[in-house]
């Protein structure tokens, strides 16, 4: 007897960046983050989870087509426990649904973007971990809830289980029950809002995110600034989206951008996650901006070289022109968004 279900969760980039943890277990941060989960089919994780009784006892892994570990302790690990902790209650409610919490799980995972690139896989693919067992375990949970879970196996995963403009509250109770991601506004509340995503490199990241917050909350005296301005532009930027002011939108996003990326400057040794093309793409969307006589376009960056452009839809070719002509694409470049294969590995 196998049940299975299969969810897909895409990718969020945040406008304000969550950088530093205050509990590193819980995955507790030290400030409130807010991001846009990007809603078309290129940047998602698609999961598969299975639970029966005849598979080998102990639960496996793939991610694309890899096995992985899931160590014990590890935040895989934790999201399954507490996972089948929640089915687990809902059996003792109710014992006529087959015991799905005590069945060992396969689970594989896909990417349809590179991996670990600074393109938050790990967000969209721990939202789609989390999303896959609630399916599976048909549990009445609410997704701010999921939130909880999807949080400790990757911070930012906890806004991918929201479409449109997400909040993660940094919360204040020790346990980590009030640091749970909500809805801003919906995806259609501002369908003209869209992203273009630039990869200068789609190599693995240098520095993991884990070991550079650990490292800047260690060491960045710069931090201290950043976690008593970032309230205010939590206000602002959740206002912008409420009154579809895109200038204002803009204007937080690429400060706090910048500000996160200060901070990592700011880190003993310094993180680099931008390099040199990064950074002719914030002069190009400067410049666009200085030359349209407003704000049409706004650059975030994450942990690792890649742009994300936001924009309004009627501004997009302008800016889509501008980028192709400043950066035209290196023949050699193989298209890292073409879909990968979702073939169930073998022993799956
Ligand atoms: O959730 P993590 O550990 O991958 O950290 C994500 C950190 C940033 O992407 C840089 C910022 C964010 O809020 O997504």
């Amino acid at each position: 007897m196998v049940y299975e279900a299969t969810t897909s969760a895409p990718v969020n980039i945040a406008c304000i960046k969550y950088w530093g943890k205050r509990d590193t277990k819980l995955i507790l941060p030290t400030n409130s983050s807010l991001s846009v989960t990007l809603d078309q089919d290129h940047l998602r994780s698609t999961t598969t989870s299975r639970a029966d009784p005849s598979f080998e006892a102990g639960d496996k892994l793939w991610l694309n087509g890899k096995e992985d570990v899931i160590k014990e302790g590890g935040r895989l690990w934790v999201c399954i426990k507490e996972m089948r902790a929640w089915r687990k209650e809902l059996e003792e409610k109710d014992s006529t649904g087959p015991p799905l919490s005590s069945w060992p799980l396969r689970i594989a995972s896909y990417n349809n973007f590179p991996t670990a690139a600074g393109l938050a896989s790990s967000a969209s693919g721990l939202a789609c971990l989390v999303a896959s067992l609630s399916k599976l375990y048909a549990l009445p949970q609410t997704p701010s809830q999921l939130s909880l879970i999807a949080r400790q196996g990757s911070g930012s995963a906890c806004r991918s289980l929201f479409g449109g403009f997400v909040a993660w509250r940094e919360g204040s109770d020790p346990s980590g029950i009030d640091s749970l991601a909500e809805e801003v506004a919906p995806r259609d509340h501002w369908p003209e809002m869209h992203a273009l995503i630039c990869v200068v490199s789609d190599a693995k990241k240098g520095t993991s995110s884990t070991s550079g917050m650990q490292r800047t909350v260690e060491t960045s005296s710069l931090l201290k600034n950043r976690l008593e301005v970032v309230p205010g532009r939590m206000g602002a930027i959740s206002k912008a989206i409420q009154e579809k002011d895109f200038e204002s939108f803009a204007r937080i996003t690429m400060i706090d951008s910048n500000s996160f990326h200060a901070v990592c400057l700011d880190t003993s040794p310094p993180i680099f996650y931008l390099n040199d093309v990064s950074r002719a793409i914030i002069a190009l969307v400067e410049e666009l901006n200085r030359a349209s006589g407003k704000v049409i376009a706004a650059y975030t960056f994450d942990a690792g070289p890649n742009a994300v452009i936001y924009a309004l839809e009627e501004n997009m070719p302008v800016i889509i022109g501008a980028v192709n002509r400043f950066f035209p694409t290196n023949e050699e470049f193989e298209d890292p968004f073409k879909t990968q294969t979702k073939d169930l590995p073998e022993g799956f």
